[in-house]
């Protein structure tokens, strides 16, 4: 059974689609043994909890120090033993230690395709409004591997989304999740869990 550790931020609809994946089947020997946000408010915790996932707020709102925030995450998904940590919307830049520990064993889900409109300053809302000021017809979403870098990580799956005619950054960034996320996110973990991928 392959301990998956979820990390998010905020509305956590990628989290409710390994959620629903592990509860349909689509997902097989898998469990999402933990959450873990940086924000006590994000909905994705409640998603955990309706759920009965144990879901864990470490905010570096409460730290005085970086390092001390770092500590306490590595130690929480230390004694969480996670085969997998998944970085489902986690908008926080995660600590190198952090990928040293589990080299290999984090993915990332991005909304676009790598290596278009990723990197530093490349997050949620602001990919879809990049892709749109670039007039780009086509665009989509990556899971992939974390590495040291943002973004820079072997790519494991992709998926390519239309853009339309009157989009809008928020109505792009529907379509993409819709398409490309809520499908390739789900399906990186199971094949993960059937030891494929990875
Ligand atoms: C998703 O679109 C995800 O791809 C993006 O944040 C959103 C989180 O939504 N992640 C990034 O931009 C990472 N660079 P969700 O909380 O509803 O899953």
């Amino acid at each position: 059974m392959l301990r998956v550790v979820v990390l998010v931020s905020g509305g956590g609809t990628n989290l409710q689609a390994l959620i629903d994946g592990v509860q349909s089947g689509r997902i097989e020997d898998a469990q999402i043994v933990g959450v873990i946000s940086n924000n006590a408010g994000a909905f994705a915790l409640e998603r955990a909890r309706r759920a009965g996932i144990p879901g864990f707020c470490v905010s570096p709102k409460e730290y005085a120090e970086r390092a001390e925030f770092h500590r306490a995450l590595l130690e929480k998904l230390a004694g969480l033993e996670p085969d997998l940590i998944v970085l489902a919307g986690f908008l926080v830049n995660i600590p190198p230690e952090m990928v040293q520990t589990y080299r290999g064993r984090i993915i990332n889900i991005h909304p676009s395709l790598i290596p278009s409109f990723c990197g530093k300053g490349y997050y949620g809302l602001k990919v879809h409004e990049a892709a749109l000021a670039r007039g780009v017809k086509v665009t989509g979403a990556t899971v992939h591997v974390v590495d040291e870098g943002t973004d820079t990580g072997r790519i494991l799956l992709q998926k390519a989304v239309e853009v339309k005619e009157g989009d809008t950054p928020e109505i792009l960034q529907r379509r993409v999740m819709e398409e490309a996320e809520w499908q390739i996110l789900p399906e990186a973990v199971a094949r993960i869990a059937k030891g494929e991928l990875l």
